[in-house]
């Protein structure tokens, strides 16, 4: 019995030493140290042996089962990271590359350059201003006074009383004409900001602001360049319709609404079940603003307009929660 156990013991250390991979691994464990394992069989051989030497043989049964365990799992260690190159040996050169994954202009951004060529096409150039603006261009400078009700219209962030973040692109209209006289044919676009979010709102949104000042210009033009607009900017010809609004700066004005892009005009939680989107403000610019700036109102007249991108983005990609955008949700980005 004791010899029988010490050349198990050597053939065993043997066989570990010629192991060099799982596969080997798992077969060694499964002939020595498995349940039926040579090990285990030989442990159960020691009730039939004397009793005198049971505990001896025992003693230096469980040594040899321990030694051999410790060993097993050394070499479980070694063979888990062999095929890694020792530290010395440098960047293992026939590993395949990794491909870098190409990062893409945010959909916002994208619509946005493409509104801002369609309006180029049509002879308008661009022009940036402060995302921090002053109350004056943001409200004073757009004929709406301090305490006027409309200031209701917007849920401002103000930083004090006389600075706030824009809560419109419209400041750009007072901040060009008090610098520049006519002929003008501008386009701004921006972030602005509000306290608001739903599926249709989300609280810093962008605008593209847009206004032509000349002579004999009318309500017609508007809604000519409009037209021209929407239409190539959704590639197909929609519904369109300008519904009587108000906004202080411009007077008549209107509201343009397009068929819903979502249900296709039959009403949906996007369009609030009415089968038409919001997706811009506009109007003739209000003589009290052109006073402001010192145009005179009976020589020059124009039209200014608002376009909200993100719902713009909204009904040309067919997405139906506007805060989808601003979620940094990799699966939803990379399909623009
Ligand atoms: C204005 O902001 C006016 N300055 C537009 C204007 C410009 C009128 C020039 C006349 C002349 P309004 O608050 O309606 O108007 O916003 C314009 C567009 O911005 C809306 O039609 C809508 O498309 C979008 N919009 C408004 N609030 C949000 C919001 N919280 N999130 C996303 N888009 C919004």
């Amino acid at each position: 019995m004791e010899q029988a156990l010490e050349q198990l013991h050597e053939e065993a250390l043997g066989a570990l030493e010629h192991v060099s991979d799982k596969d080997q691994l798992e077969a060694f464990r499964i002939k020595y140290l498995g349940r039926n394992g040579l090990i285990g069989s030989l442990m159960r051989q020691l009730v039939s042996i004397a009793a005198d030497d049971r505990p001896r043989l025992g003693k230096r049964a469980n040594e040899v089962k321990n030694d051999l365990e410790t060993r097993f799992s050394d070499k479980q260690q070694s063979v888990s990271t062999s095929v890694r190159p020792p530290a010395s040996a440098g960047p293992d050169l026939s590993l395949p590359g990794r491909k870098p994954v190409p990062g893409k202009l945010h959909p916002v951004t994208q619509i946005m350059e493409e509104i801002c060529s369609i309006f180029e096409s049509m002879g308008f150039s661009i022009a940036e201003g402060p995302d921090i603006e002053l109350d004056h261009y943001n409200f004073a400078a757009l004929n709406i006074p301090e305490h006027h009700p409309a200031r209701d219209m917007h849920d401002t962030f103000y930083i004090n009383d006389a600075v706030l973040l824009r809560t419109h692109t419209s400041p750009m209209q007072a901040r060009i004409m008090e610098k520049q006289q006519p002929p003008l044919r501008v386009i701004a676009p921006g972030k602005v900001y509000r306290c608001d979010s739903d599926i249709t709102h989300t609280p810093m949104f962008h605008q593209v602001e847009g206004f032509l000042v000349d002579k004999n210009v009318s309500f017609a033009d508007l809604k000519g360049v409009l037209t021209v607009f929407i239409r190539k900017v959704f590639e197909k010809e929609l519904a369109l319709r300008f519904r009587p609004s108000f906004f202080p700066f411009t007077e008549p004005s209107a509201e343009v609404d397009i068929s819903c892009v979502i249900c296709g005009g039959k009403g949906c939680r996007v369009c609030k079940q009415t089968g038409w989107m919001e997706i811009l403000g506009s109007g003739m610019i209000d003589p009290e603003v052109f006073k402001m700036v010192d145009y005179d109102p009976e020589v020059y007249s124009g039209f200014a307009f608002g376009l909200g991108i993100e719902r713009i983005a909204m009904l040309k990609y067919g997405i139906d929660d506007i805060r989808l955008y601003y979620e940094n949700d990799l699966r939803f980005l990379s399909q623009f």
